[in-house]
């Protein structure tokens, strides 16, 4: 084995590149053993050299990367634990071979309602389908990636897992599933399956480590990231290569950015508050792609903390522990608990200590919907207040979970700012229940008043959804209100590198005159002809209500013809209406002037997503 390179002061390098390019080669090699190289991670293929190693899958359902990024880094400890791992998403399950057999790890998410990510739908339609084949031959374990606060937790990894069995395939290992704060879970999950598969690895015998097949407890609220080595997504593999991210700063380790600008996009007269930030990523190392997300870790606003001192009765600078650190009771709620999302556990003390309020009788599992209704608008404050006595700070404190880093969409190409990063954020203001409330992050950012401001941020690569590979294929791009953002990083991405495909731009907002987000942007790029065509849709322009999807029925003989010359497909922006019309004015547009039936319509936007050319962030 050959030992790490590593640069030495004495090497013609200033400290800062000195640092830079150890910051790269720490990244690159953090999974190797101490002073050895790693074995390559592998993408797709297995490794020719390890001929006599057991073959693993590690399928992978991913929507913003996390799944994906687990699933390398698995790929990777499973190579050195003497596996021939190959990596794929799940929508490549026919590469994958299922019914021949061998053993399947699937690391999925769940996004929707307890849906399957976008690179995991073929897969599911596939392997739910009456034609499923048998699969008795494989053996596999499934871990899910999920959030508490949905109601369907890991609901894509449950099915999974359930519909596997009933296929005939033999688990290895006890379903896992993780809470956002996922990596101690995953840790712990993986430990157990290490120890199942070397029990049973290459004799075909299940479970024998004494783990029972069945669900695995909830690995949620580890309280404290476990900050793995190589968490930090170094690397993922984008058209097909294989990405090296230069740095040290990741989710676990979030780099002090300078905020640069913060300005509102919105005119006078607008209902909205949506700014545009630019945010220094000189000094981090971090780099990222048109289509990646940045996650920003946030803070409490300091009101919303000393309301909930005083509701607790407590003062500030009293000493708590969270996780296993020390710090101020202030310190804990304004940057490391999340005091506005009412957790399930606040939910079920409440309704206990409250038996006669409002939400007790919603906690039932038929009132799920009703539950949902009753806290949209309400908060953790909400819920203490209904207590009849306040409630102590230890009992409180466990309840609490850990705040979440927010992700947005990137807007900006690395080509175009280089050493920068903007992103499109709407603020979150409200009033309900006879209080003022603001969304946690995006109203953290918009009272930053930029140039003195640090804000914490890491780059959340993205699967998939990314350019096409060459830049003379065209690319039609629907992304109304903040939907637009990954079409700016996109558009400014083909102008720098010259790419001569057509580029076609469906964008809406509620008023042309003041909610019409980058128009001087766009607008020059539809006059110079870079922008083919920009197809606008305000919905509150006229009586009635105009949105993205009735332009794209307006145009759909000209969208058919683009998809026919092999245009790729994006969609950006709300996943709860907008993702849903758009898609099923899509399948419209195939059906009439494709001149296919329903049937075929189907069948062709899901070639359209198996060949990638169908791409959506939305959430
Ligand atoms: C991959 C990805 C990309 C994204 N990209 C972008 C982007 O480019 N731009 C962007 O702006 N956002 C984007 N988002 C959304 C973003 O991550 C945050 O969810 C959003 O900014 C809100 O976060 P917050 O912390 O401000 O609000 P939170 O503190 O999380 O509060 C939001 C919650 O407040 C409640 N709420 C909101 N409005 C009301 C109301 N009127 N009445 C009652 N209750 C209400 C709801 O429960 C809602 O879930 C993206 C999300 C994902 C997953
Ligand atoms: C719009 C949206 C919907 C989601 N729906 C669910 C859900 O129904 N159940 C769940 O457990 N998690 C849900 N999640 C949480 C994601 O599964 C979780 O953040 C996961 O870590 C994302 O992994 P990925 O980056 O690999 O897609 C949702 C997240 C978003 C943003």
């Amino acid at each position: 084995m050959t030992q790490i390179p590593f640069i030495p002061e004495t090497a013609p390098f200033t400290p800062e590149q000195r640092a830079w390019l150890n910051g790269f080669l720490a990244g690159l090699f953090a999974n190797a053993a101490p002073g050895q190289l790693p074995v390559p991670l592998l993408d797709g293929a297995p490794d020719a050299n390890a001929a006599n190693a057991e073959p693993l899958l590690v399928l992978f359902g991913s929507q913003t990367g996390t799944a994906e990024g687990l699933a390398k880094r698995v790929a990777k400890e499973a190579q050195q634990r003497g596996f021939a791992p190959r990596v794929l998403a799940l929508n490549d399950y026919e590469q994958a071979s299922l019914p021949d057999g061998g053993k399947a790890l699937i690391i999925s998410s769940t996004w929707g309602e307890g849906d399957p990510p976008d690179n995991a739908a073929n897969f599911w339609s596939w392997l739910n389908a009456d034609s499923a084949p048998r699969l008795e031959k494989l053996q596999f374990a499934v871990l899910g990636l999920g959030d508490k606060n949905y109601s369907d937790f890991c609901g894509a990894s449950k099915k999974f897992d359930a519909r596997l069995e009933a296929l005939g395939a033999k688990r290895l290992a006890p379903r896992g599933e993780c809470d956002v704060d996922y990596e101690a879970g995953a840790k712990g999950w993986l430990e157990s399956l290490w120890g199942c598969l070397a029990n049973g690895a290459g004799q075909g015998t299940l479970g024998s480590a004494g783990v029972p097949a069945g669900e695995a407890p909830a690995a949620h609220n580890a309280g404290k990231d476990a900050g793995t080595p190589g968490s930090n997504g170094q690397h993922t593999k984008v058209n097909g290569h294989s990405r090296p991210s230069a740095t040290a700063f990741g989710r676990s380790n979030p780099f002090p950015a300078r905020l640069l600008r913060n300005i509102l996009l919105n005119r006078a007269g607008s209902d909205k508050e949506v700014r545009h930030y630019e945010i220094s990523l000189n000094g981090s190392g971090l780099s990222y792609e048109a289509g990646d997300a940045l996650g920003v870790v946030p803070a409490n606003c300091h009101e919303l903390v000393d309301e909930l001192l005083a509701t607790l009765r407590c003062q500030g600078e009293q000493s708590v522990t969270v996780g296993e650190t020390a710090m101020t009771l202030r310190e804990a709620l304004t940057r490391h608990l999340d005091i506005t999302k009412p957790p399930q556990e606040l939910l079920e003390v409440a309704a206990k200590a409250a038996p006669d309020s409002e939400l007790a009788p919603l906690l039932a599992a038929e009132r799920r919907e009703d539950l949902k209704k009753w806290l949209w608008g309400r908060d953790v404050h909400d819920l203490l207040n209904l207590l009849p006595v306040p409630m102590a700070l230890e009992q409180a404190l466990p309840l609490f979970r850990k705040l979440a880093p927010r992700l947005y969409s990137i807007s900006s190409s690395p080509k175009a700012h280089p050493g920068e990063v903007h992103v499109t954020v709407g603020a979150v203001r409200y009033r309900s229940h006879g209080r003022e409330r603001k969304g946690v992050a995006s109203t953290f950012l918009a009272d930053r008043v930029g140039n003195a401001d640090l804000v914490k941020v890491f780059v959340q690569p993205s699967h998939g959804f990314k350019l096409p590979a060459s830049g003379d294929t065209p690319i039609i791009m629907v992304g109304p209100g903040t939907g637009i953002v990954p079409f700016r990083a996109f558009l400014e991405e083909r102008q720098v590198t010259g790419a001569k495909g057509k580029n076609w731009l469906f964008f809406g907002d509620q008023k042309r005159a003041s909610d019409f987000l980058y128009e001087e942007q766009l607008g020059a790029w539809q006059k110079s002809g870079f922008l083919a065509r920009l197809d606008l849709a305000f919905s509150r322009d006229q009586a009635e209500k105009i949105y993205v999807q009735h332009r794209m029925i307006e145009h759909a003989a000209e969208l058919w013809s683009w998809l026919d010359q092999g245009a790729h497909f994006y969609v950006c922006g709300d996943a709860s209406r907008m993702a849903k019309d758009v898609d099923a004015a899509l399948h419209t547009i195939i059906e009439k002037p494709g001149g296919k039936t329903a049937e075929d319509a189907k069948a062709c936007v899901t070639k359209l997503k198996a060949d990638k050319r169908y791409q959506r962030d939305v959430y």
